[in-house]
């Protein structure tokens, strides 16, 4: 049988300390490293895209790209640029160093070697066909939320790993296992004080939520839990499932697909 294509989002909340500059939480990498080992051993193919946490939302707000159109350039801007997108490597590095541990075969493909046209992936990209060629080959291609060059008026724009999600979804061909992982059990709201996990949401019910949950004003450079619920709502045109579920558990992929979880938000069609 052809074993799935597992596209799964490392959310920075998860692998990083949000509220620490550069703080990569290596615990919580190698937990994730060691069950992506046992699956591309039972011969998943896998596609990682992780995100940026403390290695990019804080420099992002620092230096002006605060989620809105970055159109008044300054000179800080540049040094913003440079800044966020090394500063976003290392975190790349972090995880390809620790995948490295556990002989991982891993391929990063960073999005920032491509320009964006009017802020956006242009379809036709060979950033694509790579991701297609290192499966082919039995690597697992990892790329993450970064900066980029854009040709349209804002001259930069940072592209977040949902966003890359939803266009890997939309290009690679094959069956797909599409995961978010993050900090939290699910998609949860506070009923009487009290948090209660939605653990079925339809891709429709999406859009209800996001008006009634969220002020118009909510902003995070890419979005936050309401950029993510876009994201989500968006993949439901391309697959029938996308599961919402909590690294910092220990096996959460694992028991995810053995359906072996209690806590977590699937949403479906
Ligand atoms: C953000 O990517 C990229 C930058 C801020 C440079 P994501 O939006 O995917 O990151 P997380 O998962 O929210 O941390």
């Amino acid at each position: 049988m052809m074993k799935k294509l597992l596209i799964i989002k490392l959310g920075g909340a998860a692998i990083t300390d949000k509220k620490s500059l550069k703080t990569a939480k290596t615990d919580i990498i190698k937990k994730i490293a060691e069950q992506i080992k046992i699956l591309h051993e039972q011969k998943y193919k896998i596609i990682i895209v992780h995100g940026a946490g403390s290695f990019g939302h804080i420099l992002a707000n620092e230096y002006g790209f605060n989620g809105e159109d970055n159109l008044n350039l300054n000179e800080n801007m540049g040094l913003g640029v440079s800044k966020i997108r090394n500063s976003v490597q290392k975190l790349n590095q972090i995880i390809l160093d620790i995948f490295d541990d556990y002989n991982i075969k891993s391929y990063s493909i960073p999005v920032s070697s491509n320009i964006l046209k009017m802020g956006k992936l242009d379809g036709k990209l060979e950033f694509f066909n790579l991701f297609n060629l290192a499966l082919e080959n039995n690597l697992i291609p990892i790329t993450y939320g970064d900066i980029c060059l854009n040709d349209g008026i804002e001259k930069f724009k940072i592209i977040s790993g949902d966003y890359i999600m939803e266009e890997l979804v939309k290009k690679i061909d094959g069956e797909k296992y599409v995961i978010f992982g993050s900090n939290v059990d699910g998609y949860y709201e506070y009923n009487d004080g009290e948090k209660n996990i939605i653990h079925k949401i339809k891709f429709s019910e999406i859009d209800k939520i996001i008006k009634n949950k969220f002020d118009e004003d909510y902003i995070d450079v890419t979005g936050g839990i309401k950029g993510k619920l876009r994201s989500i709502s968006n993949l439901g045109k391309h697959v029938n499932q996308v599961d919402l579920i909590n690294l910092e558990k220990d096996n959460a992929i694992l028991d995810l697909i053995d359906e072996n979880i209690e806590l977590k938000t699937t949403f479906t069609k």
